[in-house]
């Protein structure tokens, strides 16, 4: 339920749409899992349970950090329990955490592969089905949003383990969406692109790599955590009622076609 925004979209914000609403978010302790969180805590959530292998806190404390790794079966399954015993029930689960660790298809090793298969595939598979039993149990209804990436389908070069996994969660959220959606629940992903956060900083904080990649992105700058954000917040709201089994690209437009500007990129590298 929203109140209003204001006529200025880029004012404050005063939207309560998250009244009473409890949720899990994991990867919570730094970047866009950060950003989430204090959005629903903007938007009036009663709780979060915040899960992170890293041990973090946050200032507000209806956001209970949960230190766990989200590549353990147990961990999904104990925040959901937590959550239930603390706030009494879960209507939100958004299957964030992962890694993404460069390396070519020639080096990739065994363990390499299954470290981004445990994180980004497992880990999120763990948390839609432990959040969903949670939610049928209850009688239904909720909504899950879990984040792939651009990379699930335009793929970057010395990415296949990344990249596989993230066509996986689109996968993994297509099939969770056709299973649930009986149960009056619905699953989403969103796909960012560029996110200025830790994991990308070797891109958005590199001199030489930086003005390369702005020059794939028409709207000409890079996400901050806060883009993202408000895109999840939007899927696990009631404005989405309808939606489900989608995957919101959120990118800056980096993947609509190719850049225009090759004159001007021969120029700066001639
Ligand atoms: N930053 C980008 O440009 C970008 C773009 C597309 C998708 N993504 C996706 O966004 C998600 C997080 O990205 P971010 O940019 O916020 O990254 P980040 O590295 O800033 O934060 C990720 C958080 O997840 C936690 N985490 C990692 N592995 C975990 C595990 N096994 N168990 C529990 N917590 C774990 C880390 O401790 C960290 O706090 C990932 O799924 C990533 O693939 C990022």
């Amino acid at each position: 339920m929203h109140t209003s925004q204001g006529s200025n979209p880029n004012g404050p914000r005063s939207w309560d749409r998250f009244a009473g609403l409890t949720a899990i978010v994991t990867g919570a302790a730094q970047g866009m899992g950060r950003a989430i969180c204090d959005r629903l805590l903007e938007e009036g959530a009663a709780g979060i349970i915040a899960l992170d292998r890293t041990p973090h806190a946050h200032p507000d404390e209806r956001c209970v950090p949960f230190i766990a790794d989200v590549a353990d079966p147990r961990s999904a399954t104990l925040a959901v329990a937590a959550c239930i015993e603390r706030f009494d029930r879960l209507d939100l689960m958004v299957a964030h955490a992962g890694i993404a660790d460069p390396r070519p298809l020639l080096e990739t090793t065994d363990e390499h592969w299954r470290r981004h298969m445990s994180i980004n595939v497992d880990g999120v598979f763990y948390c839609v089905r432990e959040a969903a039993r949670a939610m049928v149990g209850r009688g239904g209804g909720g909504a899950i949003v879990c984040t792939a990436s651009i990379n699930a389908w335009h793929v970057e070069e010395t990415m296949a383990a990344y990249n596989v996994s993230k066509a996986a969660v689109h996968a993994i959220t297509r099939s969770a969406a056709i299973d649930l959606g009986r149960h009056g629940i619905r699953v989403n992903a969103i796909a960012p692109g560029v996110v200025d956060t830790p994991l990308a900083a070797l891109v958005v904080h590199n001199p030489q790599l930086a003005p390369l990649y702005l020059r794939t992105i028409p709207l000409g700058r890079f996400a901050a955590p806060r883009d993202i954000a408000d895109a999840v917040l939007f899927l696990a709201s009631s404005e989405s009622s309808y939606i489900t089994g989608h995957m919101l690209v959120i990118d800056g437009g980096q993947t609509l076609g190719i850049p225009g500007d090759l004159e001007t990129a021969a120029e700066g590298s001639s």
